[in-house]
């Protein structure tokens, strides 16, 4: 737990602190230069100042005088001037991370001296390294490191090669960050060595020639990143044997070549990216069989053949991105089975026959483009259901018939139609205006069809959906009300939409909370007079629907005091709410940030205890480790005695058997929270990994 208390200079007494051990004062807003004084303390172990506004330069003799020094974290801050080689004299370093500030110049070679290293993270700075030449390599002097897990160099402009010598860097190594770093050459065969990586981060370089076949040989990889590189020749099969792959980025390449048959063995695979290279051939059907897929992007590639039904069977695909390709035959139908499919696009290929009724039960589709195809047929009434639709594109095709005008069809303007001659609709989408009253045969069918047979399979869907919902809140043996009369009343307490509205004065403004990336909290009161802080969740951002989920998941199993108490939730295909615990003494961050208020020494330390009982409790207190993922001030509550709770578990992960992955994908989705949650989220993993450890 950090405690946010101060701002300005640190003051140059901090020196006179004579015994110190630690001094740890990260994620708060001092400015200024850092304390040189502090590195005068000879008894100092760690220094942690990350996530401030410091600036000025190093102390030039920075390791001379602190030979008990293990950590040092300054990333985060506005320090620029060069990393002086008197740092390797703090023999004792095993983390030194200065990530993510201006450091210039020369990245020290005597950095290598520091025998002890784990973590190395200079990432996001302005660091060169010693061309390589005859005495001296970089990166092969990096091999003394024998403990080292993680190799941060990213975003710094090395302009170099990877010499083979990285198969002798240390086989403790885990995490190899040298992405964007003007690294040229081709990827060494050696790097198949470093066994235990479980991310490669070679992105955005000038990496030429293959991939190495010896990638299957690091079989504890779950994130493999070579995009944006001349890397050429096929995918080679051996990435299949990468039994716990769960993202892989190798588009924007040269690669050329069929995408291997064997990728169904990738089975915690979660994210697939071969977009912009010269792939061919057909998409192998086995592919879809990877039921766990959020994402494929194949777009810009020579993908040829048609489509297959079992595109269906990846039921939580949220993108499907095949643009650009020379895709045929019609377009399955199963498609329209993909209810958390949020982008798709099939535009710029071949596709023929009518655009599936079924794409009606995309519900959470947001974005779809089928331009430039040879699609034919009307545009299907069903569409107007498609309530999340924000971009639509049938432009360059052969459509025919009336474009609907319900739904988002409102929003949609020409630019969405463009170029079928057969459509006809409002003056305004630029198309013919349609004769109405002429009664085609054909047309009579279609009404039919939309009349009575789609109401059928709109309801049938409808029932399958509140089924599949309940059933799915419903496992592990939670009971979820559910509005609908047929089912089952639980031992939860049941409460409508109609009465979440009149409980918050219609969601009213004055009732609000707070907002959150996935919908409000409103203070509401129950017809018995209860208070309850209600979570809507807004089903139209990205990501909402699969947030409920997650915290529905986690919410149902769990009971703690220091976590905040679910009371019932609230759900049907438009609406999804909890209603929770109200906590009367609001969020942390208020405490801590707001004028006028004040928590006292002991009050801190409770909320610390709190906090920490209840990360204790999520890690190892229930059967299956979870882990929050968005521990911040923000989603800690106060009840009315100001005891913690910890709230928001929208995208807090379960870890399954063995799932050791999730802890470093975790840590790889760093990219969406607020930079200054990082260090909390690290410290959770940290925790995570000591509990594993310590309960083993
Ligand atoms: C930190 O420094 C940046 C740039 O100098 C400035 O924009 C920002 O307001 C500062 N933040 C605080 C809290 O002092
Ligand atoms: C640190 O100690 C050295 C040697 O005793 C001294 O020369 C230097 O001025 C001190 N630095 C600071 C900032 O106190
Ligand atoms: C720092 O390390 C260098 C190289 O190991 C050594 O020559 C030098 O004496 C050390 N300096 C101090 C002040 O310990
Ligand atoms: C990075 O450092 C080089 C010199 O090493 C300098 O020319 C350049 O301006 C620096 N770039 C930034 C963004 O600071
Ligand atoms: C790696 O280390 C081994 C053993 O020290 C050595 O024989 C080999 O030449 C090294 N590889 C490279 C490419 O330097
Ligand atoms: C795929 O997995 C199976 C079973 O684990 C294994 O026998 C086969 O060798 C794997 N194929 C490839 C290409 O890795
Ligand atoms: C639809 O696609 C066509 C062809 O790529 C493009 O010209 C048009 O601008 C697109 N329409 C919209 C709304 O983006």
């Amino acid at each position: 737990m950090v405690i946010h208390i101060v701002a300005g200079a640190i003051p140059s007494e901090i020196g006179n602190l004579e015994n110190l051990e630690m001094f740890n004062i990260g994620l708060n807003y001092f400015t200024g230069p850092i304390p040189f004084e502090i590195f005068n303390i000879s008894t100092i172990q760690r220094i942690a100042m990350p996530k401030n506004n410091f600036s000025g330069h190093l102390p030039p003799n920075i390791g001379f005088f602190v030979p008990n020094l293990e950590i040092l974290f300054l990333w985060g801050n506005q320090l620029s001037g060069t990393i002086t080689s008197s740092i390797s004299n703090a023999s004792q370093l095993a983390n030194l991370q200065l990530a993510s500030n201006s450091f210039s110049g020369l990245i020290p070679k005597e950095i290598c001296n520091l025998r002890l290293l784990q973590v190395l993270d200079l990432q996001d700075n302005n660091l060169t390294i010693e061309p390589s030449n005859p005495e001296f390599n970089f990166f092969s002097s990096l091999s003394n490191l024998r403990y080292l897990r993680l190799l941060g160099l990213s975003n710094n402009p090395l302009n170099d090669i990877l010499p083979s010598s990285i198969e002798n860097f240390s086989t403790s190594l885990q995490e190899l960050y040298i992405d964007n770093c003007n690294i040229r050459g081709s990827i060494p065969r050696g790097i198949g060595n470093l066994r235990n990586l479980m991310n490669l981060s070679l992105e955005n370089n000038e990496l030429a020639g293959p991939i190495p076949t010896t990638v299957g040989r690091m079989h504890m990889l779950q994130g493999l990143f070579l995009d944006g590189n001349r890397l050429e020749g096929p995918i080679p099969s051996y990435l299949c044997q990468l039994k716990s792959l769960f993202i892989i980025d190798i588009s924007a390449n040269k690669l050329s070549g069929d995408i291997p048959t064997c990728m169904d063995n990738l089975t915690s695979l979660r994210y697939l990216y071969l977009a912009g290279n010269k792939l061919s051939s057909t998409v192998p059907l086995n592919l879809w069989s990877l039921t766990n897929l959020l994402v494929v992007s194949l777009s810009s590639n020579y993908l040829s053949g048609s489509l297959p039904f079992e595109i269906g069977n990846v039921k939580v695909l949220m993108k499907l991105d095949l643009s650009s390709n020379l895709l045929s035959g019609q377009i399955p139908t199963t498609i329209g089975g993909l209810k958390d499919l949020v982008n798709l696009s099939m535009s710029n290929n071949q596709l023929e026959g009518s655009i599936p009724e079924s794409f009606g039960g995309l519900v959470s589709l947001e974005f779809l483009d089928l331009s430039k195809n040879n699609l034919s047929g009307e545009i299907p009434k069903s569409l107007e259901a498609l309530s999340y639709l924000k971009y639509l594109n049938v432009s360059f095709n052969i459509l025919q018939g009336k474009i609907p005008v319900g739904g988002p069809f409102v929003h949609f303007s020409a630019a969405s139609f463009m170029s079928n001659d057969g459509l006809c609709g409002a003056p305004r989408l630029q198309v013919s205006p349609c004769k109405e009253g002429v009664s085609q045969p054909k047309k009579v069918v279609a009404a039919h069809i939309l009349k009575y047979v789609l109401p059928t399979i709109g309801v049938t869907m409808l029932v399958i959906a509140l089924v599949l919902v309940w059933t799915r809140c419903r496992k592990r043996n939670a009971k979820l009300p559910v509005e609908s009369n047929s089912l089952p009343l639980a031992t939860w307490r049941r409460i409508s939409q109609q009465e979440l509205f009149q409980a918050t004065q219609g969601f009213s403004e004055g009732n609000l909370l707070g907002k959150g990336s996935f919908g409000s909290v409103y203070q509401g009161t129950l017809l018995d007079g209860m208070i309850v802080a209600i979570k809507v969740f807004n089903l139209e951002v990205e990501g909402a629907l699969k947030s409920f989920d997650a915290e529905c998941g986690v919410l149902r199993n769990i009971r703690h005091r220091n976590l905040v108490k679910i009371i019932t939730t609230c759900s049907n295909m438009e609406f999804k709410a909890f209603v929770l615990e109200y906590m009367p003494n609001g969020n942390l961050e208020k405490w801590l940030y707001s004028q006028g208020s004040y928590l006292s020494i002991l009050q801190r330390l409770n909320i610390m205890k709190d906090v920490a009982s209840a990360l204790e409790y999520l890690h190892y207190g229930y059967s299956t480790p979870i882990i929050h993922c968005d521990l911040k001030p923000n989603n800690i509550l106060l009840d009315e005695d100001m005891v913690a709770h910890v709230a928001d578990f929208g995208i807090a992960k379960l870890l399954g058997d063995g799932d050791s992955m999730v802890q470093t994908m975790t840590l790889a989705t760093i990219g969406y929270m607020a930079p200054g949650d990082v260090f909390l989220l690290q410290l959770e993993v940290e925790c995570l990994s000591f509990y594993s450890c310590i309960h083993k």
